[in-house]
């Protein structure tokens, strides 16, 4: 028990490091939270022109989901499918409410799916051709990540051939509960017709 919690913790912290807001900062990008949406997140980087700090915030927000669900799976005693499903949504709270921005974080959206890539890759797979697919054709991001992650659980159930009773389906569940509340302003632009599209062609080459 006492082992669960510091593995939680251990996610946590890992989950809490804003990458976004630091290499914008760092880029000289000023602070991302009061740009665009104010998301910390690679679409909202991506809003400040610079394509090459959003796929990094990208890359390393999805690292650091996978890294907590690889420490969990080869780094810690008992290594098991609960401390998998453990390590996965304390990194995306992490992500969510990190505790050095005031509990104001991201989506979850980038470190849901790199901790989804360790539980079961496949899954990780359909859910990144689902985000791609209905972002680039909507070219909206929010919608490209909720119908990736409205239909991720059914895809852990399907793919991993794990009933849905068990850690790793439930943890993918919460994430995406997780996911889909943290997107809730997004919803309501998206009901309403005001979601902004991403615009490429905006975006300066650095
Ligand atoms: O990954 C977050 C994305 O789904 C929405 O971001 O900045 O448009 O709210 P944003």
């Amino acid at each position: 028990q006492a082992q669960l919690i510091l593995l939680s913790l251990v996610s946590y912290v890992i989950g809490s490091i804003p990458f976004g807001l630091l290499l914008t900062a760092v880029a000289g990008g000023g602070d991302i939270r009061k740009i665009g949406s104010g998301n910390i997140g690679a679409t909202n980087v991506l809003r400040t022109g610079r394509r090459g700090l959003a796929a990094a915030t990208l890359l390393l927000d999805a690292l650091k989901g996978a890294l907590a669900v690889l420490i969990a799976r080869f780094f810690f005693p008992g290594a098991s499918e609960t401390t998998m499903a453990v390590a996965a949504v304390a990194v995306v709270i992490g992500h969510c409410f990190p505790v050095w921005l005031g509990f104001r974080g991201g989506k979850g959206v980038a470190t849901g799916l790199g901790t989804i890539w360790v539980l079961c890759w496949l899954v990780g797979l359909a859910c990144c051709v689902v985000w791609l697919l209905v972002a680039r054709l909507s070219r909206i991001s929010s919608a490209g990540a909720l119908a990736a992650f409205l239909l991720a659980p059914g895809l852990m159930v399907l793919l991993s051939g794990r009933p849905l009773h068990t850690p790793i389906p439930v943890a993918t569940l919460l994430i995406s509960l997780l996911i889909w509340a943290r997107h809730s302003s997004n919803i309501a632009r998206l009901v309403t017709g005001r979601e902004p599209r991403v615009k490429v062609d905006q975006a300066s080459r650095h």
